[in-house]
């Protein structure tokens, strides 16, 4: 592990892992399953998953990671023998599925932040979401933001992935909340808040709801896959896991509960919630231009600023994607560090070109990859965890020897994270097939 890279310190992994884990998923992914699920009943039961369930998994992920200083293939082997040599290639599998359709819905999001920034968000919203998604566009967009992500991850783990969140994150954050005061500001935006925030209790036990929010805390987290894994490799001993961990929770869950702020208020400010109600994957990308083209001036530079910033951190969660692809290939073939990234770059570019040409096959990607494999990835590293790794609490203590409570870390990784996910599989393998197959659910 001689040359092995390492963030500058502590506010270089701890930037660098919320850039990974806020994206995307907090603004676009969380938005579309809020409203499709019930609004508050669906946030209260991704609170609940991510502080019970995602909580100990990053924390599991971080241990694993950091003890073997070894990117995912290579430290499920240190710690456990060959037989979970196949978790890591699972992961890395996992990770180049997500990568290429999260990149082709950067994609868009670039295209919408740039040629709203030139020439506002004028026209059908619906004819320009069709423009956006079909077509040869999409796919050139993507290669782009493909582009752009390789060239991150070949300058390096402390200039190319740390110096971006270090910038980019500020960046987010300073963005979400300045839209949400902006949306307190709308008249008839109450309703949105309303609907956001009171929920129905029946809904909570909700077999389609409770999936959706389990997949949904584990992509927000970026768990499942190794992703926390492998920034956690280029730790050393002196971090204190469990605090990092919490700071990384509350960052992803703050901003995704923000932009659920920015964005329920515009929508029912102008009086559009009945377009989201036939939501698929694209709603959010009608809607929201749909808000700022009624707004008007204002509209145009708030609609930048939201692209923006769903630009900035779909960015830093892309470059966390490809980095455990990239890191994989380092540790494990003795590539370079820019060929990895250009090389695999490349491969999950062109297999990006799909869900970029279908959007039934994104959503699929998605359902699959996003939600499915992300919870099964959780479920065995929390039984790797909680039993078949030999000392796991001894990892933890270095840099937090104060600590009591890992006993229950280790006891809910071993009974509780195990059971409640099976349940959760078995459900959201039902709705896989209803997908797949097309039975009516
Ligand atoms: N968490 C990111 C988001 O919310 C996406 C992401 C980055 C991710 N790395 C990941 C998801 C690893 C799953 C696994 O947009």
């Amino acid at each position: 592990m001689g040359h092995r890279e390492h963030w500058s310190g502590r506010a270089g992994f701890v930037l660098a892992a919320v850039g990974s884990a806020v994206g995307l998923g907090n603004m676009w992914r969380f938005s579309y399953l809020a409203a499709e699920n019930g609004g508050a009943a669906f946030v209260l039961v991704y609170l609940i998953f991510t502080i019970f369930i995602g909580l100990p998994v990053l924390l599991a992920e971080m241990v694993i990671g950091r003890g073997a200083g070894r990117s995912p293939v290579q430290a499920l082997s240190h710690f456990g023998g060959s037989v979970w040599r196949p978790l890591g290639g699972l992961f890395v599998v996992t990770g180049f599925l997500i990568l290429a359709y999260y990149s082709v819905i950067a994609g868009w999001t670039l295209r919408y932040a740039i040629s709203g920034l030139l020439g506002g968000f004028g026209g059908d919203a619906a004819a320009r979401f069709g423009a956006v998604s079909t077509g040869i566009a999409p796919i050139a967009w993507h290669l782009g933001f493909m582009a752009i992500t390789a060239a991150l991850i070949a300058s390096g783990v402390r200039a190319g992935i740390e110096r971006s969140a270090l910038v980019l994150m500020p960046l987010l954050f300073a963005i979400v909340v300045g839209l949400a005061i902006y949306a307190a500001t709308l008249e008839g935006g109450s309703g949105g808040y309303a609907y956001y925030l009171s929920t129905d209790f029946g809904k909570l036990l909700d077999p389609h709801v409770v999936v959706a929010a389990a997949g949904q805390a584990f992509f927000s987290l970026s768990l499942g896959m190794g992703a926390i894994l492998t920034y956690s490799s280029y730790l050393d001993r002196s971090h204190h896991l469990p605090n990092e961990s919490v700071t990384i929770g509350v960052a992803d869950f703050g901003v995704a509960f923000v932009a659920g702020l920015v964005v329920f208020p515009l929508i029912f400010a102008l009086g559009l919630q009945t377009e989201v109600g036939e939501s698929t994957v694209g709603a959010l990308f009608i809607t929201l231009p749909h808000a700022f083209q009624e707004m008007g001036g204002a509209g145009r530079v708030v609609g930048v600023l939201f692209f923006a910033s769903l630009v900035v951190g779909a960015l830093t969660s892309a470059v966390s994607l490809l980095e455990v692809v990239v890191a994989t290939a380092m540790d494990g073939l003795g590539w370079s560090r820019p060929r990895a990234a250009w090389v695999l770059g490349a491969a999950v570019a062109a297999l990006g070109i799909l869900p970029a040409h279908d959007l039934e096959i994104l959503g699929l990607m998605d359902q699959f990859a996003g939600n499915f494999l992300l919870v099964a990835g959780g479920l065995m590293l929390s039984l790797f965890v909680g039993w078949a790794m030999e000392d796991p609490i001894a990892e933890v203590l270095a840099g937090a020897e104060r600590v009591r409570w890992f006993p229950v870390w280790r006891g809910l990784l071993r009974w509780v994270v195990p059971a409640v996910l099976a349940v959760v599989l078995f459900y959201s393998t039902e709705s896989l097939r209803a997908m797949i197959f097309g039975t009516p659910s």
